[in-house]
């Protein structure tokens, strides 16, 4: 029986759970062995690595985070312990990997790969949808429910209380999380990385929108933008004339139950990754999602070049 294994890297997303059940069964339903291994790369170099059957999955569909932990291994960067890893993996008969993580993880991966005669398929991981070649990555629906969810919470009270609120989402570099939760949130004011944007341009509008009767204003701003939130906030107090509020939603983005999108594209983008694997089709590839379907692209394709969003989603945003 050919063995199998499953692992974690860099920051986890909700949506990872689902992705690990359907690894076990459909690995079982393809008479492969299958293994967890826990805290990504560093379970490989320390040979943290388990067979899994049907029990060591169950319960686990609904729930955020990733029940095999995951990590930024600094150490897989050293050739002497992808040696160790590579041994960890032939004791096992392990000559077959998937990869729930970002480019970064594809990338040591890849080299891994090259060494020792492995062969992998990375499933796109990441909140911020930012993995070049991929229109969709695991994690991000649930983190934009996440925000829309709070935004809807926060609209409440600032309506109450007449009150601006600046709302930061993650992102890191990439828009892609706030300009979402802008346009489906009706927001006022969204900042981006990706956009030069000068205050002064929006001061007299909110200002009139003030005297006209707008009792209140919701700006989604990214992490990852030149200011920080709190001085957003104090332009509204100074320039705009408006009480203002700062909401960093942080890490709660990350977490809970995965949404019915998510669970629905981990089982695919697991499907395509073992059905690669097993055919050599997409050995040593990323399985990627565009307009409606799944195509194989190797690491190259997807490090070489930055992240752009869409000039359709970037056109957008001088609506908001
Ligand atoms: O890449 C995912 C992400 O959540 C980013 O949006 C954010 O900037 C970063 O990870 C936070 O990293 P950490 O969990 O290490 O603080």
């Amino acid at each position: 029986m050919n063995s199998i294994a499953i692992l974690c890297s860099g920051g986890d997303v909700s949506g990872m759970n689902p992705a690990i059940k359907h690894f076990v069964e459909y690995a079982l339903a393809k008479d492969l062995k299958p293994y967890l291994i826990y805290d990504g790369y560093d379970g490989l170099i320390d040979g943290d690595i388990h067979e899994a059957y049907f029990s060591s999955v169950s319960g686990i569909i609904n729930r955020g985070g990733t029940i095999l932990r995951s990590k930024r291994s600094s150490r897989f960067l050293d050739p002497s312990y992808r040696a160790k890893a590579k041994a960890n993996l032939a004791k096992l008969g392990i000559d077959k990997l998937v990869v729930l993580g970002g480019d970064g993880s594809f990338r040591g991966m890849s080299a891994f790969c090259a060494e020792h005669n492995i062969s992998f398929c990375g499933v796109p991981s990441t909140i911020d949808n930012d993995i070049v070649g991929t229109e969709y990555s695991l994690g991000v629906d649930t983190a934009l429910n996440v925000i829309r969810s709070a935004i809807d919470n926060i609209r409440d009270t600032a309506s109450s209380f007449s009150r601006a609120f600046v709302i930061e989402t993650m992102g890191r570099d990439c828009g892609y999380l706030a300009l979402i939760s802008a346009l489906t949130s009706g927001a006022e004011l969204c900042l981006i990385p990706e956009v030069e944007y000068d205050l002064i341009h929006y001061k007299q509008k909110f200002a009139q929108e003030l005297k006209n009767g707008r009792r209140y204003f919701i700006a989604v701003v990214s992490e990852g933008i030149k200011d920080s939130s709190q001085s957003i906030a104090k332009w509204f107090e100074d320039e705009v004339g408006i009480e203002a509020r700062v909401t960093t939603l942080g890490h709660t983005q990350r977490g809970g139950s995965p949404t019915t999108y998510d669970r629905l594209m981990a089982y695919r983008f697991v499907t395509h990754a073992i059905d690669a694997l097993l055919s050599k089709d997409g050995a040593n590839s990323v399985i990627c999602y565009n307009s409606g379907g799944f195509n194989y692209k190797d690491i190259e394709t997807i490090a070489k070049s930055k992240f752009e969003l869409s000039s359709e989603l970037l056109g957008y945003l001088r609506y908001v």
